[in-house]
């Protein structure tokens, strides 16, 4: 099938990640945990996180931000996170199943929660009839493409740390954030007081796999039970360990996601002046966010696979990845002028 713009998931596996399944593919090795690449995929994520964070490998994002949910909250408990967020609008309602909390979904701009919203969230507390919030989830990058600041995150958790709420970061895309605003994880994450941070590993060139980073110790105690129960425990764990190791090192991550935003970047500014394309969102990670006439929809999806993200408003997600090429944003942005006449 054709490189299009529909997902970073469309990609397929970044080669140096398929190779390091093969290297690993040797012989036999301890599971559930027990194997050496887990325990030096466990390092270096220590090395970009700080020697407190305790690293558990899950099958999927939504597996790493339900297993969170359910260190971070009992079922009396609710979580703050915005109107689009993945685990709003994206998972089924996993996390209400599975946690047992309650989301309270806030409204957002481009994609972010803001402090008047919280302020007017953070209500009846101690009160027995209300569901008591006790987590702030933010996901960066957020679902519409845009990267919180470093200053925007220090605001929003220095907000929710004062008010003793545990701060959750769905990273499903956090490389990709890294790389847009030039810091470390560490800064935006641990330095910053996050608890627990869902880290993805599949939308910037894994074949699967993701880590639950634990950065709270005391929410680290019962992990292991919570993601055992959650089914959630890999039993041949070296074979998504290896990837994470070969991910970090030579910061592979970093190349991938440079080149995707870099890729993102010239995407815009090939379309952003096209007649008929008015362009929604910031483009600060790998994804551009337009709407275009409904009537191009069609045609340009013959070539180029991409989402419809708003059917009511035909505001469309283009997403780059590891493997967009120029000529693919070339091609699809001739398509788009060929439209527009
Ligand atoms: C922001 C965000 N969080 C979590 C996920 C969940 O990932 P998965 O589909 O692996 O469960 C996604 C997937 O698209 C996502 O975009």
């Amino acid at each position: 099938m054709n490189r299009g713009f529909g997902s970073d998931n469309h990609a397929g596996v970044h080669p140096q990640i398929l190779h390091s399944l093969t290297l690993a593919n040797q012989g036999h090795a301890p599971s559930y945990g027990t194997d050496e690449w887990t325990a030096q995929a466990t390092e270096k994520f220590k090395d970009h996180f700080g020697s407190q964070a305790q690293v558990f490998f899950v099958f999927n994002g939504t597996a790493a931000n339900v297993t969170a949910m359910r260190a971070l909250t009992r079922p009396y408990q609710s979580v703050f996170c915005t109107d689009v967020a993945h685990i709003n609008v994206d998972e089924c309602g996993a996390p209400e199943y599975l946690a047992g909390c309650k989301l309270i979904a806030l409204p957002s701009t481009n994609g972010k929660l803001t402090i008047p919203e919280l302020e007017k969230a953070f209500v009846r507390r101690g009160d027995q009839h209300f569901s008591q919030t006790q987590v702030l989830s933010l996901t960066q990058p957020t679902e519409l493409g845009t990267v919180y600041s470093l200053d925007e995150m220090k605001e929003l958790i220095f907000w929710a740390k004062e008010r003793q709420l545990r701060v959750h970061i769905d990273g499903a895309r956090l490389a990709n954030a890294a790389a847009a605003l030039k810091v470390s994880f560490k800064e935006f994450t641990t330095d910053l007081g996050v608890d627990i941070v869902s880290f993805g590993g599949t939308k910037n060139g894994l074949m699967m796999g993701e880590a639950v980073i634990i950065l709270n110790k005391d929410l680290a105690r019962d992990f292991k039970y919570i993601r055992k129960q959650s089914g959630q425990l890999p039993s041949k764990s070296r074979f998504i360990a290896c990837q994470f190791l070969t991910y970090f090192e030579n910061d592979l991550w970093r190349e991938i996601a440079d080149h995707s935003l870099k890729m993102a970047q010239d995407l815009y500014s090939a379309v952003c002046e096209i007649p008929g394309i008015e362009i929604t969102q910031k483009p600060e990670s790998n994804a551009v966010f337009a709407k275009i006439p409904s009537s191009w929809v069609k045609t340009l999806r013959e070539k180029y696979f991409f989402y419809v993200w708003n059917e009511n408003t035909f505001e469309c997600r283009w997403m780059t990845s590891w493997d967009t090429q120029p000529s693919d944003i070339q091609g699809f942005a001739k398509a788009l002028k060929e439209l527009s006449l």
